[in-house]
This record gives C-alpha cells, sequence and structure tokens, in this order.
C-alpha cells in the first residue's frame, strides 16, 4: 500500500538519524510500519490494554518495559527486550490515529535515550506530524470511530453563559436538530462540537470534522457529496465516500460555515431538508442520517445582508443557536482554565509544574484576551517550557502579554457587542503573528496557523481591519 511505504520510509529515515527504533501502531494496536530491528525483536503485536492506558497522556516514558502495573497481561512480562520507550499518543483535533513509540534495545541506547528524552520528545513529535499528515487524507481515518474525546476535557466553568450552555446541551441530548455554534476565534466552537455529540443520542457514531475553509472550492462538491467511479479526470477508480457518508449515524460538524461557497448552499440545504445525497457523476441518491453541527466566528448579519450567505439555510442551521462568549467576558472562569491547560500541558513539556503564583493569574487576569481559549493555552504552553521554578511565575510570561497586560487594561464593560476596541485587539494580534513571520505567503499561511485561522479567513481578516503588510 503506497500510504504504509510513505510511512514506513520516514520511519526508516528517523531511525538512521536519531538512532534509536520507531514503530508505528494504528488506534487498534496494530502496527502499521516499524524499523526491521524492531520487528524482530518485538513482532509485530502489541498488548493493547497497556497502549490503551496511554491515550491522553501525548508521551509517555517507560524506563521499565516489561515490569510495570499496565505490563500484566503481556507475553513480555518480565523479560521485554525494550530497554526504554518514549511513547506518545497520535491525537489532533480530538481524532485519535494511533501510537508513536522511540524504542532502545541496548543498554548503550537507553542512557541516549534518557539523557537527552527533551531532544527526543522534540523529534517524536514532528514525527507524529508527519504520519499524521500522510495519513489525515484517507478515508479509513477520516471517519470518527479514531476519535478520541474525554467529556472532563471540556471545562464549563462557573460562569452563567457557560453553566447555561451546559444546561442547553444536556436538554437536548434527544434532539437531532442543527445546531450553529458562534464565537470568537479560540472560544472553543469545535471542542464544543464534540462534546455536544459525546452527549448525544448518536455519541456511538461517527463524529466527522470538515472545514470548510480549508477545502478548494472546485472539489467542495465532490469531498462533502463523494463521486463516481470516473466521475471526473484523476477520480479514484472505486469512487470516494464524501463527507455525509462517512458521518452517517453520528455528526457532521462543519466548521467554518460562513465559507460555504454560494453555489453549494441550495445544495446543502436540500439535504438538510430531505436527507438525501447524491455523488458528483452519481444517477440515484442515498439517504443518510446526519446529525449537523456547524459552527463560525463570522457575524451572520453581516454575510446574510451582503447576500454571501443564503437566509433559508441559515435558518436550517441554526434550528438552535449556542453563543460562547469570548473569554474576556467569563473571567470568572480564568483560574479554572489556567489551572486546566496546565495540567494538559504538564506532560507535554515534562515539566512538574502544577499551578502558578498569584502575580502570574493577575496579569492573565488584567489582560483582553483576542486569541481567547487558544491564546490562554499557548501562553501557558510557552511559560510551560521556559519556567525554571515549580510554579509558573511572570518572569516566564511571553513579553508581549507581559508589556501589553501593564499598557492595556481589560477592556471595561461585560458582555456587549463588538467594540472598536476588540477589532484593534485582534488587528493586534495578527499584527504581531505576521511580524514574526517573512512577508510572503508561507509566511501568512505560518502566522494564520498560529492564530487557528484558515489563510482564506487571514487574508479577509487582514482586509477588513486594513492590515497591508
Ligand atoms: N471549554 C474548554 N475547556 C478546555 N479547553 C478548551 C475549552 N474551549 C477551548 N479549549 C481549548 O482551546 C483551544 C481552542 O479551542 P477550539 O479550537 O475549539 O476553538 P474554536 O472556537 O473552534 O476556534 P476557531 O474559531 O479558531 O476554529 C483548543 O486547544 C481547545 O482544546
Ligand atoms: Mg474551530
Amino acid at each position: 500500500m503506497p500510504l504504509l511505504n510513505s510511512i514506513s520510509k520516514v520511519i526508516q529515515a528517523f531511525s538512521k538519524l536519531l538512532h534509536v527504533e520507531i514503530a508505528c501502531f494504528n488506534p487498534k494496536g496494530e502496527l502499521i510500519a516499524a524499523t526491521e530491528e524492531y520487528i524482530l525483536r518485538k513482532g509485530t503485536k502489541v498488548h493493547v490494554p497497556f497502549f490503551n492506558n496511554l491515550y491522553g497522556h501525548h508521551i509517555t516514558f517507560l524506563h521499565e518495559p516489561g515490569k510495570m502495573q499496565s505490563c500484566v497481561g503481556c507475553h513480555f512480562i518480565n523479560h521485554c527486550p525494550s530497554k526504554a520507550e518514549l511513547v506518545q499518543d497520535m491525537i489532533i483535533n480530538g481524532k485519535k490515529y494511533g501510537y508513536l513509540s522511540f524504542v532502545s534495545f541496548s543498554p548503550e541506547n537507553e542512557v541516549k535515550l534518557i539523557e537527552n528524552k527533551q531532544y527526543y520528545i522534540e523529534w517524536l513529535s514532528r514525527l507524529k506530524e508527519i504520519i499524521i499528515s500522510i495519513l489525515r487524507d484517507t478515508d479509513v481515518f477520516k471517519a470518527a470511530d479514531n476519535r478520541y474525546f474525554a467529556l472532563e476535557n471540556y471545562i464549563f466553568g462557573k460562569s452563567k453563559a457557560l453553566t447555561d450552555i451546559r444546561k442547553l446541551i444536556k436538554g437536548i441530548r434527544n434532539s437531532t436538530s442543527s445546531i450553529l455554534i458562534t464565537g470568537e476565534t479560540g472560544t472553543g466552537k469545535s471542542l464544543l462540537a464534540q462534546y455536544i455529540h459525546e452527549m448525544s443520542l448518536v455519541s456511538k457514531g461517527p463524529f466527522v470534522e470538515l472545514n470548510c475553509a480549508a477545502i478548494p472550492e472546485s472539489l467542495f462538491e465532490s469531498e462533502i457529496f463523494g463521486y463516481e467511479e470516473g466521475a471526473f479526470t484523476n477520480a479514484k477508480k472505486s469512487g470516494k465516500k464524501g463527507y455525509f457518508e462517512l458521518a452517517d449515524h453520528g455528526t457532521l460538524f462543519m466548521d467554518e460555515i460562513a465559507d460555504l461557497p454560494l453555489n453549494l448552499q441550495p445544495k446543502l440545504l436540500k439535504v438538510l431538508q430531505d436527507g438525501m445525497i447524491m455523488r458528483v457523476g452519481g444517477t440515484s441518491s442515498k439517504k443518510v442520517d446526519v446529525r449537523l453541527i456547524s459552527a463560525t466566528n463570522q457575524p451572520f448579519n453581516e454575510l446574510l445582508d451582503e447576500k454571501r450567505f443564503r437566509s433559508d439555510l441559515y435558518y436550517r442551521l441554526n434550528v438552535i443557536p449556542i453563543t460562547i462568549p469570548p473569554l474576556r467576558e467569563r473571567m470568572e472562569d480564568l483560574a479554572l482554565l489556567a489551572l486546566h491547560f496546565i495540567k494538559k500541558l504538564k506532560e507535554r513539556t515534562g515539566k512538574l509544574i502544577d499551578s502558578c503564583s498569584e502575580e502570574y493569574m493577575g496579569v492573565l487576569s488584567a489582560y483582553h484576551w483576542p486569541g481567547n481559549l487558544r491564546e490562554l493555552e499557548n501562553v501557558i504552553e510557552y511559560s510551560m517550557n521556559i519556567e525554571s521554578n515549580n510554579v509558573l511565575t511572570t518572569d516566564s510570561l511571553p513579553p508581549y502579554l507581559a508589556n501589553s497586560a501593564v499598557s492595556r487594561p481589560i477592556l471595561a464593560g461585560k458582555s456587549t457587542s463588538p467594540k472598536p476596541g476588540l477589532a484593534e485587539a485582534e488587528r493586534d494580534v495578527i499584527i504581531q503573528k505576521l511580524q514574526a513571520y517573512e512577508n510572503s505567503y508561507t509566511g501568512k499561511q505560518k502566522a494564520a496557523k498560529d492564530l487557528g485561522i484558515s489563510i482564506r479567513t487571514l487574508y479577509r481578516k487582514m482586509e477588513k481591519l486594513e492590515i497591508h503588510i
């Protein structure tokens, strides 16, 4: 299979470069690819319960393979050929892609792995990204039986707005009506969509995520509805399932729905009305049973006024509206969220840090968080990486935050509509990110990635906020 071949080649190259043995498994614990030495010593089967325990831990360092509690039941118990292993779960955006492991079989390599743990962790993460980028476009991995999501990953906090959202979700758990989640970038729309799915009647079915801004317009229809054999040049021989078919009996999450091309909007409306889809190049329709959740960070009023979005579709999507307020309007949740991110990032950074100083929290509280929870998480990740104490202190704050917290107090007022200050804050963040990279398309792609938005959304924001870089 060409796909596995490419993964195998990458693994061999990394192994040569880093002098470690490498193995990569799918979510069921089946070996996808490994170095020869690994297969020779450990074979192709893993002790699945052992690996299952590792999900959600990001990186686990095993210094006594074969002698750990979770090795009970493994045929290598007490005589595991591995001397040390560094294992990482491959999860991105809540989707499970499997596990990746760096292994040492000799005492010399064991020492190397232990002494240069941080170095190997970095390479492990890079390899993970490469492997996921190879896997993510395949149908198998688009389907959600690979998804990892624990309800406790979503922190509601104690603000009234979020408590109300929690109540609403509980109340609609038996419903399959469409939901539209709105909120600024980074407020947690994607995570909430997963939470809603997990709480719903269709939680046993797939959760399939589609980012409307990331699909080229020309491919949209075939991606959403699939295509039949020979539908166009370069079409796969066997045809291909679209996102609706992949999400059958589950949830389809259409992120950045405002980017749905106008010419496809009537087609989506039709599916929502009669539940029938027709593949591109197909001659008959097929019934699908899909719960739709969509999300956007763009104000729909403008889109409707400018006729960039059909109002009939909007009403269909917006049967149950949920608006997540920006973080600066729910600051009573800040401490809880900060502690949650510290805990989450503890494993990833390998630091023994469980909390932060009062001054540190003071700076976080005085800031206006234009990038919302994503920005908070990034700030904490930065601090966790460079902090030398056992709690986070103001010394490890990113400079931009320390400075802007002093010069720009939190925006006055509670929950009101977007104000000029907000646009200004967003403008500042975008400029900062753009300046961090070279002034080119690639630079902008990197900035967009950091901001957690698509390149198209970045260009649109630059135009709207009059950023000319
Ligand atoms: N309530 C929450 N509890 C814990 N983590 C959260 C919560 N909300 C958001 N996060 C984290 O914050 C980050 C941003 O969340 P998410 O991607 O869901 O935001 P978004 O609103 O979809 O952003 P965008 O508009 O850019 O797509 C993620 O890393 C997510 O895990
Ligand atoms: Mg999102």
